[in-house]
């Protein structure tokens, strides 16, 4: 009996010690993944000159992209994970001021953390949604660069992000694609022409990938449902409610949050009141591109 016990413990001890040392070794690999991107092939642009490139900067940030959404209306940063599962993460101060990056940032560096989702330190950006900015024409994101360089400057200072036990296994290796973006880019096809702009499904595609419409409503568009993950947006495909509304209607329920049925939209949960700043062109053209795409069932 005692010796069993003896064997019993010497069993739990061993599996014990080799859970710690696999913790420990997760914990590396995470960290080292985290703080060091790939290699990938990048393609940079040289910022846009000229009003009217600064204006079509402001109106991607401000309006198609949201980046004040996450980095704080002045630009100025925003702290975005503060300890949970022991990271501290600040979405950081894009401007040129103390703290911000925009005084040392050179348009490669621009080029890198917005279209393939790496930091100036050659850090993984996570939250970061580079996947849908990886489809950035050149143009635009040459007028993107423009405008942050003429952003005023906002001292606003944080501590680097950092990423502990056990954020390091969650967000560095079982998580890492949910966390980071990088693997979701196809760095190689960066770049290229922006769509003619126009009432056309083409053009409402881009549109549709840069203000990141799949996030909260899937990548097929056909809806997220459950409590998980980002507010669950409903089918856009002809296969639901959108099957039944007109042009018209699309417009008005982006402008108004008015759906045909008379609800009122969640302006916490669908970011409308943003969106309703859209073109006329640009909302024809998403209304377009929605309308092209298969009548799919809801997502389940
Ligand atoms: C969903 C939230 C979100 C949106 C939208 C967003 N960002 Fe970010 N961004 C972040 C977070 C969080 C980080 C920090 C990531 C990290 O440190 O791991 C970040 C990092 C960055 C960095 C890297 C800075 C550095 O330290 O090297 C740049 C540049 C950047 N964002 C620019 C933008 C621009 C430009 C836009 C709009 C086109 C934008 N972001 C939209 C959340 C967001
Ligand atoms: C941050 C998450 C989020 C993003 C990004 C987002 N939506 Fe939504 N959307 C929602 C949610 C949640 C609802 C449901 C709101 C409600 O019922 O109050 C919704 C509802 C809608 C509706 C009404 C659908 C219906 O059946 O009533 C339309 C149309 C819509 N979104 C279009 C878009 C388009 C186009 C984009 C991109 C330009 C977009 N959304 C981006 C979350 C989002």
């Amino acid at each position: 009996m005692k010796r069993a016990l003896k064997w019993i413990g010497i069993v739990l001890g061993s599996l014990i010690g080799i859970l710690l040392i696999a913790g420990v070794a997760l914990h590396v690999v995470g960290r080292s993944r985290l703080n060091n991107a790939p290699e990938v092939a990048t393609k940079p642009v040289a910022a846009a000159v000229g009003e009217t490139a600064v204006a079509r900067g402001e109106h991607l940030v401000n309006v198609i992209s949201q980046c004040r959404g996450c980095h704080g209306d002045h630009l100025e940063g925003n702290v975005f994970l503060d300890g949970e599962i022991g990271i501290y993460l600040p979405a950081p101060n894009l401007t040129a001021g103390k703290g911000g990056i925009g005084a040392t940032y050179t348009d490669a560096d621009w080029e890198r953390a917005i279209r393939h989702g790496i930091g100036g330190d050659n850090r993984v950006l996570a939250i970061m949604p580079s996947n849908y900015f990886s489809h950035y024409s050149d143009a635009d994101l040459a007028a993107i660069i423009a405008y942050l360089k003429t952003f005023p400057p906002v001292d606003s200072d944080f501590p680097p992000r950092q990423v502990g036990f056990p954020g390091t296994v969650l967000g560095g290796v079982v998580g890492f694609d949910e966390f980071t973006k990088i693997n979701g880019i196809d760095h190689a096809a960066v770049g290229g022409a922006t769509p003619p702009e126009g009432a056309t499904a083409e053009y409402g595609a881009y549109m549709v990938s840069i203000a990141m419409c799949g996030e909260c409503h899937a990548a097929n568009l056909a809806g997220i449902v459950g409590e998980d993950g980002p507010p669950p947006g409903p089918n856009l495909t002809p296969g639901g409610d959108l099957g039944d509304w007109t042009e018209a209607d699309f417009l008005t329920a982006i402008r108004t949050g008015q759906t045909p049925d008379g609800r009122i939209l969640d302006s916490e949960m669908m970011p409308w009141g943003t969106f309703s700043q859209m073109s006329d062109t640009e909302l024809q053209a998403i209304w377009a591109y929605l309308q092209s795409l298969p009548a799919l069932p809801d997502n389940s």
